[in-house]
């Protein structure tokens, strides 16, 4: 057990991508517990480009994270000292953490109780059974209301939300498309995760290839990345086409806001409708999610996959992986045992 509290501040805001030198690792005194309070020892951090937006200076659906804050993040962790009842000693948890090596659970900043005896690894729970399942999980069933015979297609497939949604998709009946960046990436969503077609947008012709892997048009766009790729979606739009708008990866590093689509248009005359959503709004349904996520995983329909990088100090410039597409399925940082 770490005789400190390592803690990352943010020190400067990023220009474009993160260096290790926008935070300040600083050694605190482990925090002491009140009564109500429990101790948690952080496991794994969850990287999610969400972090990216949260250290801009730009009201989002979550205040930005201010100069000398610990940074926000999601996490896992196990209680190593409890003086409330809600927690017990040994027992997993999730929430928002931060990127540090102990956190206080209180009621101003609750955890959840995560189930033993399941067979899968810790990071799962900020995988297939974490916020991005959860995301993949209401915005095919909820925004995108997939049924049985849909054409969809997903953005940045093989990452940690692409990858699960498309795995729901298939489950509910649909033919599932991904696009995703490089061969590799395209042969582990069509061999392993059961998508009826992977296009790498990294590759010469791909818009070619996506009107092949479509020769039916679009019902359903699960949008992750926006930009070029979101633009090549909307020119296969169905009539009555469907676009749950999940994120806009591609333009997440960038100081000036895109111009957005040049065939916005289309929204017309194919009678398209995009919903945006966000998971903190489907909090209160988290328990039905994560049955059936691990009801479906438990049958071997579905898989949750981690790309894992180690130690706290590597953090920051770990959030780069994502946006240079080195992860497969969920990106995380293992920070104890
Ligand atoms: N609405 C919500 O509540 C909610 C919740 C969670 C996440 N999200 C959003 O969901 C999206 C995916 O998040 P995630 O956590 O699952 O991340 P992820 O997909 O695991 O990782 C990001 C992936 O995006 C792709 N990418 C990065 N930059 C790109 C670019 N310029 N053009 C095309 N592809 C690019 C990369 O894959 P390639 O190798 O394929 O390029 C990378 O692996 C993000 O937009 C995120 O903001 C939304």
């Amino acid at each position: 057990m770490s005789e400190v509290n390592r803690r990352l501040l943010l020190k400067t805001r990023p220009e474009g991508r993160v260096k290790n030198s926008d935070f300040d690792l600083v050694e605190e005194a482990i925090p002491e517990i009140s009564d109500g309070e429990a101790l948690i020892r952080t496991t794994y951090l969850s990287l999610d480009p969400t972090n990216r937006v949260w250290m801009t200076d730009v009201p989002g659906y979550l205040p930005p994270v201010q100069i000398g804050e610990v940074m926000r993040s999601g996490g896992v962790g196990r209680v190593v000292a409890s003086k409330s009842d809600t927690y017990k000693e040994g027992q997993l948890v999730n929430g928002f953490t931060g990127w540090q090596d102990y956190v206080v659970a209180s009621d101003s900043l609750p955890f959840t109780p995560l189930p033993e005896g399941m067979d899968v690894p810790d990071s799962a729970f900020l995988g297939a059974l974490g916020m991005t399942g959860l995301t993949a999980y209401f915005g095919i069933t909820d925004v995108a209301k997939v049924k049985e015979g849909d054409t969809v297609v997903i953005s940045a497939a093989a990452g940690a939300v692409g990858s699960v949604a498309g795995q729901i998709a298939k489950i509910l009946g649909a033919r599932v498309v991904g696009i995703a960046g490089g061969p590799d990436k395209c042969a582990w969503l069509v061999d392993e995760l059961g998508f009826d077609a992977a296009v790498d947008y990294k590759a010469e012709g791909w818009k070619d290839k996506f009107k092949e892997a479509t020769p039916n048009g679009v019902d359903v766009n699960f949008e992750n990345v926006g930009g070029e790729v979101m633009e090549a979606v909307f020119g296969r739009l169905n009539i009555g086409a469907r676009i749950a708008l999940c994120g806009l990866i591609s333009g997440y590093n960038d100081a000036e806001a895109s111009t957005g689509p040049r065939n916005f248009s289309n929204l017309i005359t194919r009678r398209a409708s995009v919903q945006g959503f966000l998971i903190l709004d489907y909090f209160a349904r988290i328990p039905e999610a994560v049955g059936q996520i691990a009801a479906w995983m438990a049958e071997g329909k579905l898989q949750s996959r981690e790309t894992v990088v180690e130690g706290l100090e590597n953090t920051p410039e770990s959030l780069n992986l994502l946006f240079d597409g080195k992860n497969t399925g969920k990106l995380v940082v293992k920070i104890a045992d």
